[in-house]
């Protein structure tokens, strides 16, 4: 049985003041949850804010992007292990915000999922396709070699501390969701390289989310696939009563404010 999580992903949104409120909102809805893991990813310069409030509840951190070097001589970069410093359990990697704008590749992804692996941090590695790849029937190309790529060198051991999200890029941000069958389909693919990558008990372990324009009103379908395990919500994580009722998805889960 996989523990559902849902992870909101800020972006580029919110002053320290804006996000410590937006985290306490968030806390006084949900924050002693447990049937499902929570992470929430505000920008950099709110984490150590954002983590001193978070503390006693059960809401976790994350980044939204990382360095794939520990120190050095890299001019405004920030390392996993100072991630970590500041209480990031969770860093997201190669979201498509990031391959598109900043011109990531499979291979640097892979480089900073290892750096994130190798500091005791869960890493969250986005893939998804373009809407043209998907029209071209390139689709379960490029989903296959950006997963692959991804873990490349990443051991069964070491998937513990990964998460899988598929965010098709078509669907982000633009209010275009992918039906529950076409997000099951990528997902029950992606299962499927797990399984010829690590066996049947690493596969049917790994979460995989899904993420694009997930709302209050979608999600509960989403979550009824058999092989979609949680969501990576952007815009409507920056509502604290949106955020809560996706996580309230089902009626039946135990969802404790603080
Ligand atoms: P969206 O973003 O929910 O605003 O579509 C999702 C994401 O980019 O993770």
């Amino acid at each position: 049985m996989r523990k559902p999580l849902i992870a909101g992903n800020w972006k580029l949104h919110n002053t320290v003041q804006q996000s410590e409120q937006l985290a306490r909102d968030v806390i006084e809805q949900i924050g002693q949850t447990e049937e499902i893991e929570i992470v929430i990813a505000p920008v950099f310069t709110a984490l150590a804010a954002v983590n001193t409030i978070c503390k006693n509840s059960n809401i976790q951190l994350a980044a939204q992007n990382c360095h794939c070097i520990d120190s050095g001589a890299y001019t405004g970069e920030v390392s996993a292990p100072l991630l970590a410093d500041v209480g990031c359990s969770h860093v997201i990697i190669g979201h498509s915000e990031r391959r598109q704008y900043f011109g990531e590749t499979n291979q640097f992804i892979n480089a900073k999922t290892k750096a994130v692996i190798n500091t005791d941090l869960t890493a969250i590695i986005c893939v998804g396709e373009t809407l043209e790849q998907r029209e071209s029937g390139e689709l379960f190309d490029v989903i296959a070699s950006q997963v692959k790529s991804a873990l490349a060198d990443i051991t069964a051991t070491q998937m513990a501390q990964v998460v899988l999200a598929y965010e098709p890029i078509w669907a982000i941000g633009t209010g275009k969701t992918a039906s529950s069958e076409d997000a099951e389909e990528v997902h029950a693919y992606i299962r499927g390289i797990l399984y010829g990558l690590y066996g049947a008990s690493i596969a049917d372990k790994c979460r995989i989310l899904y993420g694009g324009s997930v709302k209050p009103n979608n999600i509960s379908e989403l979550m009824a696939e058999d092989d979609i395990d949680g969501a990576l919500v952007g815009g409507a994580s920056l509502s604290a009563d949106d955020f809560a009722a996706i996580v309230r998805y089902k009626k039946t889960l135990k969802i404790s404010p603080q």
